[in-house]
């Protein structure tokens, strides 16, 4: 079939170790294009425009703008998308971008509907698996902790990963599928660019999940407790309020009174 891609041997050949894959390069390898991708995929590549994110700006911005996030180098996604990622929903970026600090994009963004995830702590840089405690989130863990004592102690390497038997099911930087991507991003043909964007993005799922999908205790993708979260933590970020507001207010323009998160 004309456009089955054959990219297994590739992954394969880097390595003298027989590893297998992880889950996401799995799907991938076994992605069939259609055609209504390839075209949807086209529209996306010729409507894509590098933008840069200033650092440096003449005039100093009114508001403090937070330095780009360095954990964001390591996965691939960022060869192609901003540091922050999220710019187009006005009510809810600012919310997705806070939390790619804490949690890969793949928890969001792979979360096939055939197979059961075990959600753990990562660290970005080597893709270790790091132990479950309290001491990761930046939830404080009693009435008494001071929240500034929390921010301190956290590091934003360490990410809420996928995992399935055992690997993590991400797309790391590092891989050699990531760096002829971004060879073929770089220097392939618009057909070449339009054909590996379309695999990259076929098992992934478009918009991300609802906030209750994890601050809502009964059907938590995450199971905070297992994360290392003691029981005042996982009680305060299942019942956040503002992801409680975010399921009661669907539109853009919903406002939520301060004095509401404050009670
Ligand atoms: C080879 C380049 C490339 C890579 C790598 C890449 N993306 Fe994309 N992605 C794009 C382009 C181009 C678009 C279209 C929007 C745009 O121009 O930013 C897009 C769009 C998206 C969208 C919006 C829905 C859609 O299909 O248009 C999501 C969600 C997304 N990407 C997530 C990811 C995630 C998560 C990763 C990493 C696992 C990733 N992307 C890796 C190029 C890439
Ligand atoms: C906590 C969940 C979550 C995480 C983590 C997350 N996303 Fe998203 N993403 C969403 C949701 C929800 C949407 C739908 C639009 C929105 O709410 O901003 C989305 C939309 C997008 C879009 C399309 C809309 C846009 O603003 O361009 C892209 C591209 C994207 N995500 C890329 C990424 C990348 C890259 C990462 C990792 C660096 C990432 N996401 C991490 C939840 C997440
Ligand atoms: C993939 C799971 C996931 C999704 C989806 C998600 N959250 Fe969260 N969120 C978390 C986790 C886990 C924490 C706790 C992080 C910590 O304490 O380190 C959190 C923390 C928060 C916090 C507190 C941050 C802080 O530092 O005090 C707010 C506010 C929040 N989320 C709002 C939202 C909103 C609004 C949405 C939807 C637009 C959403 N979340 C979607 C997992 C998620």
């Amino acid at each position: 079939m004309y456009y089955r891609l054959v990219i297994i041997g590739l992954l394969s050949a880097m390595s003298s170790v027989v590893m297998a894959e992880n889950l996401y390069l799995q799907a991938i390898n076994e992605v069939v294009l259609t055609e209504q991708q390839l075209v949807k995929s086209q529209e996306k590549v010729e409507a894509h425009e590098d933008i840069e994110v200033k650092q440096a700006l003449a005039m100093p911005p009114f508001h403090k703008r937070g330095k780009l996030n360095t954990s964001l180098e390591y996965t691939a996604c960022t060869n192609c998308h901003l540091d922050p990622p999220h710019t187009k929903s006005q009510r809810s970026r600012t919310f997705m971008n806070m939390h790619s600090q804490f949690i890969t994009c793949e928890s969001c963004h792979f979360r096939p509907k055939d197979k059961t995830l075990d959600y753990q702590w990562e660290d970005v840089r080597d893709g270790k698996r790091i132990k479950a405690k309290t001491k990761l989130f930046r939830q404080v863990t009693s009435l008494e902790e001071k929240p500034e004592e929390r921010v301190k102690a956290l590091h934003s390497y360490y990410k809420i990963t996928p995992f399935y038997q055992g690997e993590a099911a991400v797309l790391r930087k590092s891989s050699e599928f990531s760096k002829e991507s971004q060879r073929l991003w770089e220097e392939g043909t618009t057909d070449e660019k339009i054909k590996r964007r379309a695999l990259i993005h076929a098992p992934l799922s478009e918009k991300g999940p609802e906030c209750s999908a994890c601050h809502d205790k009964e059907d938590s993708l995450l199971d905070l407790t297992e994360l290392g979260a003691n029981s005042y933590q996982a009680n305060k970020i299942y019942n956040n309020m503002i992801a409680q507001f975010f399921g009661r207010y669907k539109e853009e323009d919903s406002r939520i009174r301060i004095m509401r998160i404050l009670k």
